[in-house]
């Protein structure tokens, strides 16, 4: 904090907040929509005409006017997930599922287990409660780092363990049997699973909510189902929990175009399901073959993204935003150098491609030795 935030205000701040920093995202001053939007694991596709006309109906109704009603919601969430719709709490995004559950299990000054470099909401909502991260690091080739978390967590016993399976930015899964030995093995521990990318994996431990009180799962609206704009997520969790993160939500948080789009796309998880498969299994693979030829290393993960690692990461950051596609720079420790790039279309990943591959071979001509001493 500078001298002039502290003169600025005029009354006590707690110190934790104080040395807290903002989650400021990359490109925001940019109108992104002339871009190739390939920087934030967005689904880029245009919204389906049946999400499209919902929309259209709710804002010729009275959808804008009135406080919304999420209470159709949560059932269709609950028979998505496969569980009683009391286990079900909608929320504004995964986002604000993060924030209820971190300051519901996190008391300032306790502790939260997570591998590191986790999805960066984890500890910008432990750092505002004032919590502390028990970070594990994730291997050199971001592989879960199994028996270190174990023995850390059987060491430090924190108040919170945070698994995102898979995790955001490293693409890491979590084995699945895994992250149920954690939630068994330790019943007084809370446990969150962030499940922000499950229709890119199929696996899921949210049926496990009706077993383990310990454990709330995040999902969202954002990736598989195209919303991201209109802020749609939700925690599945024991009902004693929901009861609880309900005393810490305001009760209007979910507006009702994202109650009414949400709604929509849930009629329509067949179509949603072939998207996500043509993006698992023709996009990325089409992406992967293509950087491996053009000789870069690349890290497919096992969600929308893969990771990159060109020479020269904030030239190749800068050459593709000039040509019209945004990527995301990673600036945490072990990712330094990488740039993560979400999955479009196929059409939009070839335009990466091509404008990536003239990138690189630019490149290599204009720091071939030869070249550069002539
Ligand atoms: C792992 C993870 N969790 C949660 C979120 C937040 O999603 P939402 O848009 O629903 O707030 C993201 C978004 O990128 C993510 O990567």
């Amino acid at each position: 904090m500078t001298t002039s935030e502290s003169a600025a205000v005029p009354f006590r701040i707690a110190d934790h907040v104080l040395g807290a920093s903002p989650y400021i995202p990359e490109w925001l001053d940019l109108d992104r929509s002339a871009f190739i939007r390939l920087d934030r694991n967005e689904n880029t596709a245009p919204l389906p005409a049946s999400v499209r006309d919902a929309l259209v109906r709710g804002v010729d109704g009275v959808a804008a006017q009135s406080y919304p009603e999420p209470g159709p919601l949560q059932p269709l969430i609950a028979d998505y997930v496969g569980v009683p719709p009391e286990y079900v709490l909608a929320t504004n995004g995964s986002d604000q599922g993060i924030d209820l559950t971190v300051r519901l299990a996190l008391p300032p000054g306790g502790s939260m287990a997570v591998a590191r470099p986790e999805f960066a909401v984890f500890h910008h909502v432990a750092d505002a409660v004032g919590g502390r991260i028990l970070g594990v690091p994730y291997g050199p080739d971001f592989e879960f780092p199994y028996a270190e978390f174990s023995a850390a967590v059987r060491a430090e016993r924190p108040d919170l363990i945070t698994l995102i399976n898979p995790n955001n930015p490293t693409g890491t899964a979590i084995d699945i049997d895994y992250v149920e030995s954690v939630i068994a093995d330790h019943p007084d521990i809370a446990v969150i699973v962030d499940e922000a990318y499950y229709e890119y994996t199929g696996h899921t431990v949210a049926g496990l909510t009706t077993r383990y009180p310990n454990l709330m799962v995040l999902r969202t609206f954002s990736k598989a189902f195209a919303m991201a704009g209109l802020r749609l997520g939700y925690v599945v969790a024991a009902p004693e929990i929901i009861g609880h993160l309900r005393k810490l939500q305001n009760p209007f948080d979910v507006n009702q175009l994202a109650i009414v789009a949400g709604a929509a796309q849930l009629a329509r998880v067949e179509e949603m399901e072939r998207e996500v498969a043509h993006a698992v299994r023709v996009v990325k693979p089409y992406v992967v073959r293509a950087l491996t030829e053009i000789g870069v290393p690349v890290w497919p993960g096992s969600a929308n993204f893969l990771l990159v690692r060109p020479d020269d990461c904030a030239a190749a950051v800068a050459y593709l935003h000039d040509a019209g596609i945004l990527v995301r720079s990673m600036s945490a420790p072990g990712l330094r150098g990488l740039f993560r790039v979400s999955l479009g279309s196929l059409e939009e990943m070839r335009k990466f491609v091509e404008v990536f591959r003239t990138y690189v071979q630019g490149d290599s001509v204009q720091n071939r030795p030869e070249e550069v001493e002539r």
